[in-house]
């Protein structure tokens, strides 16, 4: 399978997990998948609550998947958010999560509905990230 169309599969699942986004509040649903480094795909999506500090992240989403299969390094990462004129970068807390089971090279793909708009690395969006000692 070429590069391209190992991030069709990464979309794919992203989209899916999009459809199924809960965000009545935001209206802002996004889908996430991360790819293991032992080939599982793993999608989230955001779900949020009425009590609106309460809702979770799309990529942390996927990340509990993840965890629960088994797996604990992320090789790549992909983020689909809801139209094209935002970039749904992962947010604050969600790039530290990544981290944890991420290096600084993993690449960070943001799609919009049109498509690929930024491909970049965890470590350009968390350079200095904090580490445990
Ligand atoms: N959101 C994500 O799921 N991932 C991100 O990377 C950024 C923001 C969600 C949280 C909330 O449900 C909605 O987008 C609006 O902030």
């Amino acid at each position: 399978m070429n590069d391209q169309a190992m991030i069709q599969d990464l979309l794919e699942r992203a989209t899916e997990a999009r459809n199924n986004a809960y965000a009545p509040y935001s209206k802002f649903s996004v889908g996430a998948c991360l790819r293991g480094t032992m080939g599982g795909l793993y999608a989230g999506c955001n779900v949020e609550n009425c009590a609106y500090p309460s809702g979770t992240c799309a990529e942390t989403g996927a990340i509990a998947a993840m965890i629960l299969a088994g797996e604990s390094r992320i090789s790549e990462i992909l983020v689909l958010g809801p139209d094209d004129d935002h970039l749904c970068a992962p947010c604050g807390s969600c790039r530290q999560r990544l981290h944890e089971f991420a290096d600084a090279a993993t690449p960070v793909y943001i799609y919009g509905p049109g498509g690929l708009q930024l491909s970049t690395t965890l470590g350009q969006l968390l350079p200095y990230s904090f580490m445990l000692r």
